[in-house]
């Protein structure tokens, strides 16, 4: 037994049932009736651990510390079968700016029941979310329950460090799928992965976007795999997809390009142009994918799109590219934002078969010149407005001639060319680990600005790591093993 265990009513183990009973029975309240039987079982499985610490004059506490999450003195330790549900916790305090709640003895069972109905039916409002809901709830007379808001300094920060090896994991996840010769998929691993993903994008893009410029990390197709992943899943949020939805949208984005793993790697990864032969094989991974989906033990419960997407992911919108395909007039939603993040990753890519790797800014100007024959025009104008005119990522260099890494897009519409930039070269090409500047800095000068982009950089060429200083952002310390080298035990989610 721990000495948190010795110190509390309860254990880590109940104290977890805690988090998953409280994370279960919120969902249900959003779509089963009061008197539905499971929930009102979900609510009894709580009220029974609120019981043990209230029966000993303790109030329950929930509270975040930085990045961790407390029952009381019990620090929760999350693990990767549970960890949508510690997300799912943050996303909420945060959204509603809660340090702590807590549940004082004297508690009901029917006033907790109440309090978890009137939380997840609240709508969130545009501002003062803690004052706005704190006032709801006295209102609403829950005698036993008090908030307190998270206090500036400790407004949660934390996405960084689960977003950095939540990512990892993903790729790893992914190897074990393509590896497994037995045609059994995990799809219950891959949707937790994708809501905790969903949950990320959720808290703050950014990190995640920074990630999507890592590339040929372990394997080309898994790294690649998992930015179309994270991509579509962004872009399908803007476009207000269901939960459920996104998470079919994820599985179909993550396996899009299983059919890869038919076809030799001598072909997948020639240097040079492919044979007319060997074009046509590499043109058939589309059809071997959706085959190879079909013919795996676990197809039933994969949702339809996993194989429409695998199928038609090469296709235009009305029905150019590959295969032939003449049986329906368009492709599916899921196919178009598939085709656009894929495109935009592969090209962005650097690979031995293709003579140029486009800078982001290249790319989403040679998308723009294709929108309407290659790409759907909306959702590509919905993805450029996500990515923004210098995505994250985006080496850049500026008018007086330092040089620097976007890391994070300027909210402002009217400001798209003005994001933040970390310096990492000064104005005579010497490099150094700078500050952050703000583009919108003016320069003290009618009408001017401090400093301007000029124009993106290829990082290939000047050998430059932009992910390195992504991840220094992400992690606080983690500058200089930033590049990733590590198995899966470095990278698993250690839960905060
Ligand atoms: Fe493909
Ligand atoms: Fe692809």
């Amino acid at each position: 037994m721990s000495q948190d265990d010795q110190k509390s009513a309860v254990s880590a183990r109940e104290a977890m049932g805690v988090f998953v009973n409280f994370h279960v029975a919120y969902r249900q309240a959003r779509v089963y009736e009061q008197n539905n039987v499971q929930f009102q079982e979900r609510i009894r499985l709580l009220f029974d651990t609120f019981q043990k610490i209230l029966q000993t004059g303790e109030e329950v506490q929930i509270r975040i510390v930085q990045d961790s999450v407390f029952l009381n003195q019990i620090r929760l330790k999350f693990n990767f079968s549970n960890f949508h549900v510690y997300l799912f916790i943050l996303e909420e305090f945060k959204n509603w700016r809660i340090g702590a709640a807590s549940f004082l003895p004297g508690l009901t069972e029917v006033e907790m029941q109440s309090f978890i109905i009137f939380l997840s039916k609240k709508l969130l409002p545009q501002s003062n979310s803690f004052e706005r809901l704190a006032e709801d709830l006295q209102a609403a007379a829950f005698a036993h329950i008090r908030l307190e808001k998270i206090p500036a300094a400790e407004e949660v920060k934390l996405v960084g460090q689960n977003a950095v090896p939540m990512y990892f994991l993903g790729i790893y996840h992914l190897k074990e799928i393509f590896d497994a010769r037995h045609g059994v998929l995990n799809l219950h691993i891959t949707k937790r992965w994708i809501q905790s993903i969903v949950n990320l994008l959720a808290l703050d893009e950014s990190i995640l976007f920074g990630m999507t410029t890592i590339k040929n990390f372990e394997d080309y197709t898994l790294n690649h795999s998992v930015n179309v992943c994270v991509l579509a899943l962004s872009l399908g949020r803007r476009l207000g997809l269901s939960r459920r939805e996104l998470i079919e949208l994820g599985i179909s984005a993550c396996l899009h390009d299983v059919g890869k793993f038919e076809i030799p790697n001598e072909i997948v990864d020639k240097p040079g142009k492919l044979t007319s032969d060997e074009r046509a094989l590499m043109e058939l991974h589309p059809q071997r994918g959706a085959a190879r989906l079909l013919q795996t033990r676990t197809a039933q419960d994969m949702p339809v799109s996993a194989f429409v997407v695998a199928f038609e992911h090469h296709l235009t919108p009305s029905l150019g590219g590959y295969p032939k395909y003449h049986w329906r007039r368009e492709t599916s939603l899921f196919s178009r934002i598939v085709k656009i993040v894929d495109y935009y990753d592969a090209i962005t890519t650097k690979r031995v078969y293709r003579p140029k790797t486009f800078t982001p800014e290249e790319a989403l100007r040679l998308m723009v010149d294709l929108s309407g024959k290659e790409f759907d025009p909306i959702l590509l104008k919905a993805f450029i407005n996500m990515i923004g005119v210098y995505p994250i990522g985006s080496l850049v260099v500026l008018d007086n001639c330092e040089i620097g890494v976007v890391i994070q897009p300027n909210a402002n519409a009217a400001f798209v060319k003005r994001p933040k930039v970390k310096l990492i070269s000064d104005t005579r090409g010497n490099k150094l680990d700078g500050g952050i500047v703000d583009l919108v800095e003016p320069s003290g000068t009618a009408n001017g600005f401090k400093r301007s982009i000029l124009m993106s950089l290829d990082p290939d060429q000047y050998d430059i790591h932009v992910y390195d200083y992504l991840l220094s952002q992400a992690q606080p310390g983690a500058a200089g093993r930033a590049k990733p080298e590590g198995k899966p035990s470095a990278v698993r989610p250690t839960a905060p």
